[in-house]
């Protein structure tokens, strides 16, 4: 006890009811709720049951009503576009809204709709979200990065009514076209969307297809303004695709109260944020960072948020961050680890920071991966705030661990995110399904119920839920990373327990990758890794074995593998070290040592596994990933 963190965790956990009930007083409701947590179907808890509201409404409505209108809502921010800065009141963030919100309505899109959003970091992608969510339509928005194939696979899932695009995104200075992805997508889908509205960016003017496509800028000419429509605050606004551990991804989907109350809780209790505070995630709309604080976050909070079109480096060079921080007068930063990597290593000495005024800055946070030390520390050396690493998923949408900055400031220790978040009960658990000692790694799982804001269920895929996430370890939620839990309560995360790889704060899979590289008709067995990258944490590496036979040259084999990578995960997934060799390690039974591999290529010391087939076969994998100038520096 003695201080408000502890205070806040004990009663989350002793008396959830108590705690989210008053929590929510945050929240403008058009229903009150009837029970604020109703436990009757576990796993399937549903927070704040028979209470209505809109989430749009709480994220501008009720700021200009409340006398914010004359507030920015939100600045774009795109050194891609040659330094466009554009900044939005409240009153004109919601009055685009509500408009592009009558645009949608006047193509069918009602409560329950979905609509896929496929957008690059521009204005429209938050309008759009948030037109959707004041229709009660439930979004899904998918990461600009993701190929045509990631794309029909969510539209089939899905099953948009509408979907809205943009001509093209925009890398440092390639040009996306987004419509001919759209095209292919649609093509390759079997569920057809009725309309897709498409915004013409300057740099692309895409050719629109007669009777599906609407131009977003005369479709808003002549849209009527749509009010906000009350929704239940179980039903669900939006779904976002992660990656599962195969190549079908899962469809988190979030709620509307819960959500709309736990994020607009977190600004300040997690974030030490006030309304009217600038605060900036560097992020993407198609992540759970971009939807949580780029978007709804910040606007239910009545702070100015900021959505940057740029890279930490090369738009134009490793000062961007500072500059957008000293103009903006930003007060808490939210990015991953790897932009800071990436700055600093080329701007070690950080010389471009003293370019700027960063008075303003008062803190960062960092996730989406583990934040290593040394960057801990050059980011608390050059910055001279609270570096804070805390951790969660697009499973829960919001920490389950962090330094609670609002609630009390704990001593930072590199490596541990700090404690569990109020609302969060975490466990250590050994496979018999009991916790373990202090300092010894299990499985990392939550009790349930989870707090309000986390994932409901996976969109039409109950069972996939239960599967995934509840089976192992019953009443609990598994989230698939393992760590320990130190004798002051400090979290450790240490790694996944599943295939998944985090790639630039990307979640990969490698399942998926694999099930790529399977489909080349030269490949007879493969397997896909993750290996240690200075810059990205980690990065793909692929081996495959031939088919009897084959003859066609290896290194087109390979370039071929790689692009199929590309072309069906997308270039997010930074596919572009893959070897062929003549077997893979393997178990008596016949399992895949991927680990053995990955410790190979990462120079790690490991006892040879007592099942292994044949221990020989680790010197041709040693010889391959050396090829791949890997594992160079093994004795
Ligand atoms: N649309 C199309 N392509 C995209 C894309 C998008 N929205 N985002 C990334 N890509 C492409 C990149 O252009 C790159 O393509 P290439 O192989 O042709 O070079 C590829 O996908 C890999 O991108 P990325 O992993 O982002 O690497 P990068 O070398 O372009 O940049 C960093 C490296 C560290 C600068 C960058 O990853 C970054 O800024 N990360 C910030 C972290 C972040 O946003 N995390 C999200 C969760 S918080
Ligand atoms: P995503 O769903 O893309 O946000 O990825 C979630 C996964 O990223 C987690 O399960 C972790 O494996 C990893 N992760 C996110 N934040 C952290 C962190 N602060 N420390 C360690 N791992 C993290």
């Amino acid at each position: 006890m003695g201080n408000k963190y502890n205070e806040a965790h004990a009663q989350s956990l002793s008396d959830p009811e108590k705690f989210w009930g008053d929590v929510a007083e945050g929240i403008t409701w058009t229903k009150k709720w009837d029970k604020v947590l109703d436990d009757t179907n576990p796993p399937f808890y549903r927070w704040f049951s028979g209470g209505e509201l809109n989430t749009c409404y709480n994220a501008l409505d009720r700021h200009v009503e409340n006398g914010r209108g004359d507030q920015t809502a939100l600045i774009y921010d795109s050194p891609v576009t040659g330094g466009t800065v554009k900044k939005y009141t409240y009153s004109q963030l919601r009055d685009e809204t509500a408009k592009f919100a009558g645009v949608l309505a006047s193509q069918g899109v009602t409560k329950g709709d979905r609509v896929i959003l496929y957008m690059p970091m521009i204005p429209e992608a938050a309008i759009a979200m948030l037109a959707c969510a004041r229709l009660g339509a439930v979004h899904s928005v998918v990461f600009g990065g993701f190929a045509a194939n990631e794309l029909a696979i969510r539209i089939d899932d899905a099953k948009p009514k509408a979907i809205v695009t943009a001509s093209c995104g925009i890398e440092v200075t390639k040009i996306i076209e987004y419509v001919p992805l759209l095209n292919k997508a649609i093509d390759q889908a079997t569920h057809k969307p009725d309309v897709c509205v498409i915004l013409q960016r300057s740099q692309v003017i895409a050719s629109l297809k007669e009777g599906r496509d609407l131009d977003w800028d005369d479709a808003m000419s002549t849209a009527s303004p749509h009010d906000c429509v009350p929704v239940a605050a179980t039903d669900p606004l939006y779904i976002l695709y992660t990656s599962g551990t195969t190549g079908r991804p899962k469809g988190v989907v979030r709620d509307n109260g819960g959500h709309a109350v736990a994020l607009n809780w977190t600004m300040k209790a997690i974030y030490d944020i006030e309304p009217g505070d600038v605060f900036w995630s560097a992020s993407d709309v198609g992540w759970v960072v971009g939807h949580s604080y780029i978007i709804y976050g910040p606007l239910l909070n009545g702070c100015t948020t900021i959505l940057y079109e740029g890279k930490p480096v090369g738009t134009p060079d490793a000062g961007a961050f500072w500059r957008v921080i000293a103009e903006h007068k930003v007060k808490v930063m939210f990015t991953a680890p790897t932009a800071f990597r990436a700055i600093k290593r080329v701007d070690p000495d950080a010389k471009l920071l003293k370019q700027y005024d960063l008075s303003a800055f008062k803190g960062l946070f960092l996730a989406g991966e583990r934040t290593d030390p040394d960057t801990l520390r050059w980011a608390e050396e050059n910055l001279g705030v609270p570096v804070i690493d805390h951790w969660w998923q697009t499973e829960t949408g919001w920490a389950i661990a962090s330094n609670c900055m609002g609630l009390h400031a704990f001593d930072v220790k590199p490596g541990s995110p700090t404690k569990a978040a109020p609302g969060w009960d975490v466990q250590v658990l050994g496979e018999d399904g009991h916790p373990v000692p202090t300092g010894k790694i299990g499985s990392i799982c939550c009790k349930l119920p989870l707090p309000p804001g986390t994932l409901a269920t996976l969109w039409n895929a109950d069972d996939r839920f239960i599967e995934a996430y509840m089976d192992e370890f019953p009443g609990y939620y598994k989230t698939a990373d393992a760590g320990y839990i130190d004798d002051e309560d400090y979290l450790y995360i240490m790694a996944r327990t599943d295939d998944i790889i985090n790639v630039a704060g990307h979640r990969l899979s490698t399942g998926g990758m694999e099930e790529v590289l399977a489909e080349h008709p030269c490949v007879a067995e493969c397997a896909v890794l993750g290996v240690a990258d200075s810059l990205k944490g980690q990065l793909p590496v692929g081996l495959m074995v031939l088919k009897v036979g084959v003859e066609q040259d290896h290194s087109e084999i390979v370039k071929e593998a790689i692009a199929m990578v590309r072309d069906k995960i997308g270039p997010v997934a930074a596919f572009k070290m893959v070897a062929v060799v003549d077997r893979l390690p393997k178990t008596r039974s016949g399992k895949i040592l991927r680990g053995t591999m990955q410790k190979i290529a990462d120079n790690e010391t490991f006892p040879l596994p007592a099942t292994i087939d044949d221990p020989t076969v680790l010197d041709e994998i040693q010889e391959a990933m050396e090829s791949l100038g890997l594992a160079s520096a093994r004795p």
